[in-house]
């Protein structure tokens, strides 16, 4: 049996930094990516994203229609997944030629 999905942060929520001053990342079971701390927000072209407050949830259901925040919508599309990894990462398996190692088989 699933736990609720949480409440999606509220923006005056401790946003206390990670020890040595990062940001923290804390995978929501059945919900987003919740970033508290000091982060920057950007795309891939490495262009600034507004994340328009200091905490922000990130989707990971791959539902939302303001990709890539939170809108909810993971609730009402039933995702389901663990806080924790449900078993170890594999390690990356770096390419001879050096090249970035691709996304992980699991
Ligand atoms: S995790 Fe919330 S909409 Fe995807």
């Amino acid at each position: 049996m699933s736990r609720p999905s949480p409440a999606p942060p509220d923006p005056a929520e401790d946003d206390a930094p990670a020890p040595g001053g990062g940001a923290t990342i804390t995978p929501y079971r059945d919900g987003p990516l919740i970033v508290r701390g000091d982060f920057r927000l950007v795309d891939q072209d490495g262009s600034p994203i507004d994340p328009g407050r200091g905490t922000v949830a990130l989707c990971r259901c791959g539902k939302s229609g303001i990709k890539p925040f939170c809108d909810g919508t993971h609730k009402r599309a039933g995702f389901s997944a663990p806080s924790a990894p449900a078993r170890p990462r594999p390690a990356a398996r770096i390419p001879r030629d050096g090249a970035a190692p691709g996304p992980d088989p699991a």
